[in-house]
């Protein structure tokens, strides 16, 4: 990946470094810094990473600017059309598209995987009934290290593959079990006999009661919010289950690190967030005020839905999420719907702006995602657990990648320190 011939070189305090250059086989080339502390006993400064490389990956790839994302080389568009999440789920931890054999078979390895160990039930008993989804889930995943103790060795292959195939298959159960707990609803356990959307559908909405028949539509538009969310290259959560897996740590407790980043508005919150401001916001009249609010310097609010650190174009994840959304809100019949009204004349309107034309901001994924899981009867607490469970496969696929990486070390940044320097403790009857 060296380019022999490319090197960048640094001056400073009258010496000159030479140093390396890579070249990528998309993107940019980047600069190999590594040993540049060593050589001139500086550091670098780059909070937020805004231009570090953090480590070499052959997964995903975004080009922000050209608003395309790649997932092992295929664009989203395509996969989100022809392709389906557990396919994806393949591609990303193994590289290729399976055949239709290897395909059955993971489909049948995750399928068998859906239950919980029983002794689980009692754990989610533990949290208060109005416990948000996400910190249910936080803990819950975290705990499966307490209870899936046999593939917690990160050193051998087939102990990854069975905590791998364990969190895809378990996330959509967690995720279901913390909703019905948050409603007094009795848990709905798995169905094998259904496919992966279809039966988290109904594991969140039947009851023991009655009889619940998936629709196709909504099952399908559930799979493409899973594909579309499934994995998006060196994002605060993947980077944090990047770091946290850096020590050795087992991956449920580096996958409960990375639910709990996600939780944040400006990442996978934001679903959430958006639809809470869609609802705060009520009508379409009051859409200036809020317009005005996003543009003033002095005020932190932000629309929500809006802008992204890579895409400065589009986000080519929002363009195919936009259509599922048509397609859910005419089967629902739903496009009446106020929220709704103020989604759709809100994105007209920041589009129309000059402020929003000029800093590259256009709804993102999220925008749209939380129209959708509002109209399909989700509340909005269970949007980012949806995320979580979807992006659970970006996660682990990039854990893998990183722990059979033979370059692969403990992460750990350095500062640009500006606190005190060393001084005497003084005693505390003379402070
Ligand atoms: N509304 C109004 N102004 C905005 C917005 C927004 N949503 N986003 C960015 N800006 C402005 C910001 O004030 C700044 O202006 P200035 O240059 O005058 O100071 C400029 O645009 C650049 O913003 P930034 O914060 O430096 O950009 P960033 O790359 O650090 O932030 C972001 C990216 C996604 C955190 C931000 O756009 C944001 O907070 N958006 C709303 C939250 C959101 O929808 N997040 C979901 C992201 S997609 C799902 C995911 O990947 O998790």
């Amino acid at each position: 990946m060296t380019d022999s011939q490319k090197t960048a070189t640094l001056s400073y305090n009258g010496e000159n470094y030479e140093l390396p250059v890579h070249t990528p086989t998309a993107g940019p080339d980047v600069i190999d810094i590594r040993k540049l502390y060593n050589q001139a006993g500086v550091f670098t400064f780059d909070p937020g990473f805004t231009s570090t490389a953090a480590c070499e990956s052959a997964i995903t790839y975004i080009d922000g600017d050209k608003g395309v994302l790649l997932h092992r080389g295929y664009t989203i568009g395509e996969l989100a059309e022809k392709s389906h999440y557990l396919e994806v789920c393949y591609l990303l931890i193994y590289g290729e598209l399976p055949s239709a054999t290897q395909i059955e078979d993971f489909e049948n390895r995750v399928t068998n995987h859906t239950m919980l160990h029983e002794q689980m039930m009692y754990f989610f008993r533990g949290f208060r009934r109005d416990a948000h989804p996400m910190a249910v889930m936080t803990g819950v995943v975290g705990a499966m290290s307490a209870f899936y103790h046999d593939s917690i060795d990160i050193s051998d292959p087939w102990q990854r593959e069975v905590a791998t195939i364990r969190l895809i298959a378990k996330m959509p159960t967690i995720a279901a079990m913390a909703y019905k707990y948050t409603i007094g609803q009795p848990f709905v356990y798995p169905r094998n006999d259904l496919d992966y959307a279809s039966n988290f559908l109904r594991m969140c909405f039947a009851v023991p009661a009655e009889n619940y028949e998936v629709n196709p539509i909504l099952s399908r538009a559930m799979d493409r919010i899973f594909t579309l969310h499934a994995d998006h290259e060196q994002n605060a959560s993947t980077s944090t289950v990047r770091l946290a897996s850096s020590s050795g740590a087992n991956p449920f407790a580096c996958i409960a690190a990375g639910i709990a980043c996600l939780w944040g508005p400006a990442h996978g919150g934001a679903n959430q967030a958006c639809l809470e401001m869609l609802q705060e916001i009520g009508t379409v009249d009051r859409i200036p005020e809020y317009i005005a609010r996003a543009k003033d310097k002095n005020d932190p609010f932000r629309l929500m839905g809006f802008g992204h650190r890579v895409y400065k174009n589009f986000d080519p994840r929002a363009t195919v999420m936009k259509q599922s959304a048509d397609e859910v809100l005419d089967l629902l019949g739903v496009e009446n719907n106020p929220i709704l009204q103020v989604a759709k004349e809100l994105e007209k309107a920041a589009l129309a702006d000059p402020y929003f034309a000029e800093k590259k901001l256009f709804p993102n994924v999220d925008f749209y995602s939380g129209i959708i899981l509002e109209a399909m009867g989700f509340p909005t607490s269970m949007f980012t657990p949806i995320f979580a469970l979807s992006r659970t496969v970006g996660w682990i696929s990039q854990w893998k990648e990183m722990i059979e990486d033979p370059a692969m070390k403990i992460g750990r940044p350095r500062q640009l320190y500006t606190g005190e320097t060393a001084r005497d403790y003084v005693d505390v009857e003379d402070r």
